[in-house]
């Protein structure tokens, strides 16, 4: 037996806080144009409340030509008419805090669309101008220009840059793009840009939301010089992301921040390959939190999962900040479907396929997996449908799909799209109650016809439901573990087993062996993922226990 010690118990709600991220255009459709929006999200709000939840992290709200399903914002200081209006989001800031829910919006710093403002200004006022400089416009390499300014790739596949044709129909230099190239990057070296997304945390902040959820936050500063990436790069140190200029930025937002009353908070989508370079962004005077990949992307494996506790605590502990935990977001394969799999595990580049999903398998696994990330010390994250054990929808024809990722890696990716469908809220009508009746057009992206038992209202009257065991466990985490310090202590329990008790008398035992292991004799079962088997804790299985 050893312990892992954490931070001392403090009383910032962000530390221990159980976080709900909305996917707003498919969360709930308020005007029936099968698009989810504001309107659907304030008649929702009862729901979420009493899920248990503590705050609600939206994806990007703001006006967008939606490229990149909003990643591509065009205002940010408006929401996009899909959604709904800036007084309606404000009136949802409101409302969600008079339930008790604090409101975290996406920041997307990294780049905008090419429809905002800039950048159009940009093309429209020709190479050398100044407007230009607040991007990346570089002239091509070759004789004639021809090729790109240097190796980049966008993560999105193909290359980073995208040439310009100017106005007189002449081709002139390129501009970077490390995602689609209706999303150029912006030039973080230019004061304006630095000015301008101050003025835009302010902007958010006067209007009440608790804090934001930075996106690519390891991208905004670029090596100087753009130099090649080379043939064999080492990852630790590309020169598009993690850049030491990226930290200053951050230390320049924490001391906005840190001006407003209420406990504000940043988190970062921090997605680095070591937990050293991570950590650093979670310095004192940086951001507070950053989701945890690792933990994300790690196989239904105790061994596996252990380690990776261990060094998320190992990580955090010199910086002082919280962990966090984290199964699916609207970027990844859902959980249910990839703990089906054969390889459970998940990796950005290469787990998109049509991988075969037992899902049986997949659902028990889910439901442990909910009851470890919610018994572990920090902050955690639930994506909506979660809680409904939502798996991938995997067979979306290809001509519905819109994620920009599906379409630049020519159908090798099959994108994101999997992971959006809308929520099944009720078990009958054409949405499954997403939007109202009679809607004037289907949900953007078709619902399977099963997941009628999967609707809200299917599982709310069910005791045995993903929905009523996520509420049993968010409920008994506020009132147990929240106010509890940030340590636990493993406790042996055999092999293919993770077992470990916090303070209070609180244990978590996770079976992911093939053969059910006995709980400890009179000890109070005080939830479970799956039923006991003779007192036993059958295989995949979870449960909490007061001992
Ligand atoms: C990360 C976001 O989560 C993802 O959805 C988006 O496509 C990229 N950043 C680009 O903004």
């Amino acid at each position: 037996m050893y312990t892992e010690q954490g931070v001392s118990v403090t009383t910032h709600w962000w530390r221990h806080a159980a976080i709900y991220q909305i996917y707003v255009r498919s969360f709930a459709d308020g005007d029936g144009d099968g698009t989810g929006d504001l309107a659907g999200v304030r008649s929702r709000l009862p729901y979420l409340r009493e899920l248990g939840v503590d705050a609600l992290w939206f994806n990007p709200w703001y006006t967008s030509p939606m490229a990149d399903g909003g990643y591509d914002v065009a205002d940010y200081r408006d929401i996009d008419p899909l959604f709904g209006t800036l007084a309606e989001a404000e009136l949802l800031i409101t409302e969600a805090h008079g339930h008790g829910l604090r409101v975290l919006i996406d920041l997307v710093p990294n780049h905008c669309s090419d429809q905002h403002v800039w950048f159009r200004d940009a093309l429209a006022a020709g190479p050398g101008s100044p407007e230009r400089e607040r991007f990346w416009f570089v002239p091509g390499r070759g004789a004639d220009g021809e090729l790109p300014p240097n190796d980049w790739t966008s993560y999105f596949g193909g290359s980073a840059w995208t040439r310009v044709t100017e106005a007189d129909g002449t081709a002139g230099p390129w501009y970077l793009h490390m995602f689609a190239p209706e999303q150029p990057d912006l030039n973080w070296e230019h004061p304006e840009v630095r000015a301008e997304f101050e003025d835009v945390l302010r902007f958010w902040l006067d209007r009440g939301v608790d804090g934001f959820r930075i996106d690519v936050a390891h991208g905004l500063a670029k090596k100087p010089g753009l130099p090649d990436v080379g043939p064999d790069p080492d990852v630790t140190d590309l020169p598009y992301q993690d850049c030491d200029a990226v930290h200053d930025i951050y230390r320049s937002w924490r001391k906005i921040l840190d001006t407003y009353d209420g406990d504000r908070t940043f988190v970062g989508e921090v997605w680095l390959p070591t937990p050293e370079q991570s950590a650093r962004y979670l310095r004192p005077d940086e951001l507070h939190s950053a989701f945890n990949f690792d933990f994300l992307c790690c196989a239904w494996d105790t061994d596996a999962l252990r380690r990776v506790v261990e060094e998320t605590f190992a990580g955090h502990a010199p910086v002082g900040a919280p962990p966090t935990w984290v199964l699916s977001n609207h970027d990844t394969i859902r959980h249910v479907t990839r703990y089906g799999r054969e390889d459970t595990s998940f990796d950005m580049g290469d787990k998109r396929l049509l991988d075969p999903s037992d899902p049986v398998l997949g659902r028990r696994r889910a439901r442990a997996a909910a009851l470890l990330t919610l018994a572990l010390p920090g902050g955690v994250y639930v994506y909506q449908g979660d809680e409904l054990g939502l798996p991938e929808v995997q067979d979306l024809p290809d001509a519905l799909l819109q994620d920009p990722t599906f379409v630049r890696s020519g159908g090798v990716d099959r994108g994101r799209d999997g992971c959006r469908v809308p929520l099944p809220w009720s078990g009958s009508g054409a949405s499954l109650g997403f939007s109202p009746e009679p809607a004037t057009a289907a949900p953007w992206l078709p619902q399977p016809a099963d997941w009628s038992a999967l609707s809200v209202a299917a599982q709310e009257s069910d005791p045995d439901s993903f929905l009523s065991l996520y509420r049993a466990a968010l409920a008994l985490r506020r009132e147990r573990l929240a106010v509890l310090p940030e340590a636990l202590t493993w406790v042996e329990a055999g092999p293919g087993t993770l077992c470990f008790d916090r303070d209070g008398g609180f244990r978590c035992v996770v079976n992911a062996s093939e053969s059910a292991v006995a709980l400890p004799e009179g000890a109070d079962v005080l939830i479970a993922s799956g039923p006991l088997a003779d007192g036993e804790l059958p295989p995949d299985t979870a449960a909490w226990l007061s001992l």
